[in-house]
């Protein structure tokens, strides 16, 4: 996670701009909103004083008209102590669908894009249309945050360019009318906008760096937050019987691993009678930390994508520090089953057998199906030694995921509507979109094999749905989801809120639906 990015909540009384005495130093901006017809709200106008006659004529001469998504720039205004006064439209023609509640996000993003060089930033944020709250404010924030996340840990090199002006260190000032009922919401979004950062860091990381032990440790790091994490090595997965996860990692001399993380943020009770603690909740990643297809290997172009095929379990690990950093009330599992899918003298072939933890056995008749073997044995265990009180799983499962849904919606299977319901208007929310997929009978029928209980692929058609039946096969009865995130979590078209390969996509969606329905 690179580029330091301050941001502090100030009160619009605070604003001071001095003139800079000296060339050089920090170069500065000043960020106003402006509405329809390019109207400042009042605290703009007061600030900009005898600029925002300035501004009013640029806007004519420039036809900026305050649309959403347009920017005016006038530097060096006269009058103003600032290099640059950039003037950002908010005005929606289409009033936004009501349940989405992603705009001051999406706008913290879009500012954040177009500060450029600048060192110091004081952001006038106050509404020219209807009113802001301190949620909103904290929003605007949390998208700054996102669209400022690069990934630069392996470039040693700087452009020229960058060199001599990209600031080392960005300070923004937010100016609002109460900062300290803003700030009170600030730890929550700052949780959760290095959750998702984290997650985005783990999708981004190559593979000869990001194996599974070196995951696992990074998992473990969470113990600082007070999160508890084991970790289950070769022998202790042989132990319990997980032969379809072990089956997947033989192949690679990287051991498979798994991590468990609990987060208990509801005590147990201290009266004897009730000592039992609240039955948890559960979030299970795939966590393949590079996808060759094993001996069914896949084509070579565009392979090295398959370093994200831990996004699953990076969701996991980002959701996990960002519940525990906000100190969630909540009682949370996070599982993720961690391995290399390699081909090699030892890894297995197409017609194997493998034994699950639940006892089923699968013939592996394509090795590249391998995300659903992972999380058939971390389903099962989760769900036996848990008994959570539901479960959703995240995993890059099926290319076919993407044919259908494409980047914009993540693949939904479920076998519980209430869950599903949660899962979409979270989804709706935070503009992590989730659409639900059919599942039945007809559709398991096609994973029946000759030789074992199971094939792991279906044939041809319906691939993520027969995908996801081979999941349903390891939940029993508890309330359970799957997001096929093939499509949303890695190779992500750049959005406002997010420039980064590894989108840390799931991490927000999944804290809403904590934050909505299960923290009490
Ligand atoms: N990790 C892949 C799925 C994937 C494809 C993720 C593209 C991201 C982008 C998964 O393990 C896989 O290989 N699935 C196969 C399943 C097939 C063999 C039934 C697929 O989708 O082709
Ligand atoms: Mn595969
Ligand atoms: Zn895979």
């Amino acid at each position: 996670m690179s580029h330091v990015l301050d941001v502090d909540f100030i009160s619009f009384k605070d604003v001071k701009l001095a003139p800079k005495a000296a060339k050089t130093g920090p170069s500065t901006t000043l960020v106003v909103l402006a509405g329809a017809d390019a109207a400042l709200g009042k605290a703009s106008k007061a600030i900009l004083g005898e600029a925002a006659g300035l501004v009013a004529k640029a806007a004519h001469s420039a036809q900026f008209k305050g649309a959403a998504k347009s920017t005016m720039e006038l530097l060096a205004p006269q009058g103003l102590g600032v290099d640059r006064l950039l003037v950002v439209g908010t005005h929606q023609k289409k009033k936004a669908d009501p349940q989405a509640q992603d705009g001051l996000i999406n706008l913290g993003g879009f500012i954040q894009g177009k500060l450029g060089r600048a060192a110091k930033v004081v952001i006038v944020f106050d509404a020219p249309e209807g009113e802001h709250d301190a949620a909103q404010a904290a929003d605007l924030m949390l998208g700054l945050k996102l669209r400022a996340y690069k990934f630069e840990t392996y470039k040693t090199k700087k452009k020229p360019e960058d060199e001599a002006s990209e600031p080392a260190k960005v300070h923004i000032d937010i100016a609002v009318a109460n900062p300290a009922e803003v700030r009170r919401q600030v730890p929550a979004r700052q949780a959760l906008a290095h959750g998702v950062n984290l997650a985005r860091d783990l999708v981004n990381e190559p593979a000869n760096i990001l194996y599974p032990v070196e995951f696992a440790r990074r998992a473990k790091q969470l113990e600082k937050l007070g999160v508890k994490v084991e970790i289950l090595d070769v022998k202790a997965m042989q132990k319990l019987g997980m032969g379809a996860l072990l089956g997947v990692g033989q192949g690679s001399v990287r051991e498979s691993r798994m991590v468990v993380m609990r987060w208990n943020g509801l005590p147990a009770a201290r009266t004897k009678s009730k000592s039992e603690a609240k039955a948890p909740i559960a979030f299970i990643g795939k966590g393949v930390c590079f996808d060759t297809g094993g001996i069914s290997i896949k084509p070579a172009g565009g392979m090295e994508d398959m370093k994200g095929d831990m996004a699953g379990a990076a969701c996991v690990v980002g959701l996990m520090h960002a519940l525990a950093s906000r100190k969630a009330k909540v009682n949370v599992i996070g599982a993720i089953g961690l391995v290399e899918n390699m081909p090699d003298g030892n890894a297995q072939r197409p017609g194997d057998i493998v034994k699950t933890m639940s006892g089923q056995t699968v013939e592996v008749i394509n090795t590249d199906a391998e995300g659903r073997l992972v999380l058939a044995d971390v389903l099962w265990y989760v769900q036996h030694k848990y008994k959570p009180t539901f479960m959703v799983n995240l995993a890059t499962l099926t290319g076919a995921i993407l044919v259908a849904l494409g980047k914009e919606y993540a693949g939904l299977f479920s076998n519980n509507d209430e869950l599903s319901a949660r899962l979409t208007g979270a989804g709706q929310a935070t503009g992590e979109k989730v659409w639900r997929m059919p599942m039945g009978p007809a559709y398991d029928k096609m994973l029946e094999s000759q030789f074992a209980d199971m094939k792991n692929i279906g044939g041809r058609n319906a691939g993520s749905i027969t995908a996801a039946q081979f999941l349903q096969r390891f939940v029993n009865d508890t309330p359970w989801a799957h997001l096929d995130i093939a499509g949303t979590g890695m190779g992500s078209p750049s959005s406002d809120i997010n420039s980064s390969w590894g989108s840390g996509w799931g991490v927000r969606l999944l804290d809403r639906l904590v934050a909505d329905h299960y923290e009490n």
